[in-house]
């Protein structure tokens, strides 16, 4: 994937209720998303819907991504999945450390655990990071600096360029407050410049960033032209396919 396209990924989280809503969703999407159109496009449905959504979108260049995984490969784990099923379902990315996940009790070291299972089953993981909270001393920039550097621990250069990082700053997340542009160029620059600190110049380059957090079709043009993010990741205004490719198209 060129860094260079943006890459929008649609979270549904817990929605639609039923496999008759995704399907629709999901053949909505795949319609509205032609063949050679940038950017690159992923969905992440619930576990439940994705064989049905893989088979709604096999015959488009609309990707599948999973919105969690098991540290496990198989065996006696209630209510997981692994990456082997997901992969085998056709996801190709997996998102991690969902800031909804963290405050289930995901912790930096478990983000860790499986971000190595990810690349170990050359999938692409799609970190998540963010602060709960701004403050006037800038104390959410260690915090967003402590997460790059518990990631890093683990991670060679190679495997950290093979990651996407979604920056989704938790107040902005479903809340309709979403960063300014300026706010978002401000967060791009620090993680580079971490990602510099902790490895080197090239790889904090080549290492993909999403925006997340109230990304609508009426922000996501400024987000994305000012913002200096390589793509987005879509909550809410994923569940719409109209809205979802609008967010898309307002990055070409
Ligand atoms: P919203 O777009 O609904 O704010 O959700 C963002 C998000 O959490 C995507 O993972």
């Amino acid at each position: 994937m060129k860094k260079t396209t943006p890459f929008i990924v649609g979270n549904w989280k817990l929605n639609p209720l039923t496999q008759k809503a995704a399907a629709e969703l999901a053949a909505g999407v795949a319609r509205r998303h032609k063949k050679t159109e940038a950017p690159y496009i992923a969905i992440a449905p619930s576990a439940v819907h994705m064989s049905e959504v893989s088979k709604k979108i096999k015959n488009s260049t609309v990707m599948l991504a999973a919105q969690s995984i098991s540290f496990y490969d198989g065996g006696a784990h209630t209510g997981e999945e692994s990456v082997g099923q997901v992969k085998d379902l056709g996801s190709e990315f997996i998102i991690v450390g969902h800031s909804e996940r963290r405050a289930g009790g995901v912790t930096d070291e478990d983000v860790n655990r499986k971000v190595a299972k990810i690349l170990r089953t050359n999938l692409v993981p799609i970190v998540c990071i963010g602060e709960r909270k701004r403050d006037e001393q800038g104390a959410f920039f260690t915090f967003v600096e402590e997460q790059l550097r518990s990631l890093a621990e683990q991670l060679s250069a190679a495997s950290m360029k093979k990651i996407v990082i979604a920056y989704e700053p938790i107040w902005a997340i479903g809340t309709g407050k979403t960063a300014t542009a300026e706010d978002v160029k401000e967060m791009q620059l620090f993680i580079e410049s971490v990602l510099t600190k902790l490895y080197n110049r090239p790889t904090a380059r080549s290492v993909r960033l999403l925006y997340g957090g109230s990304v609508k079709p009426h922000n996501a043009k400024e987000l994305h032209a000012d913002g200096g993010m390589n793509g987005f990741l879509v909550g809410g205004a994923s569940l719409k396919a109209e809205d979802f490719i609008a967010i898309a198209r307002a990055t070409e």
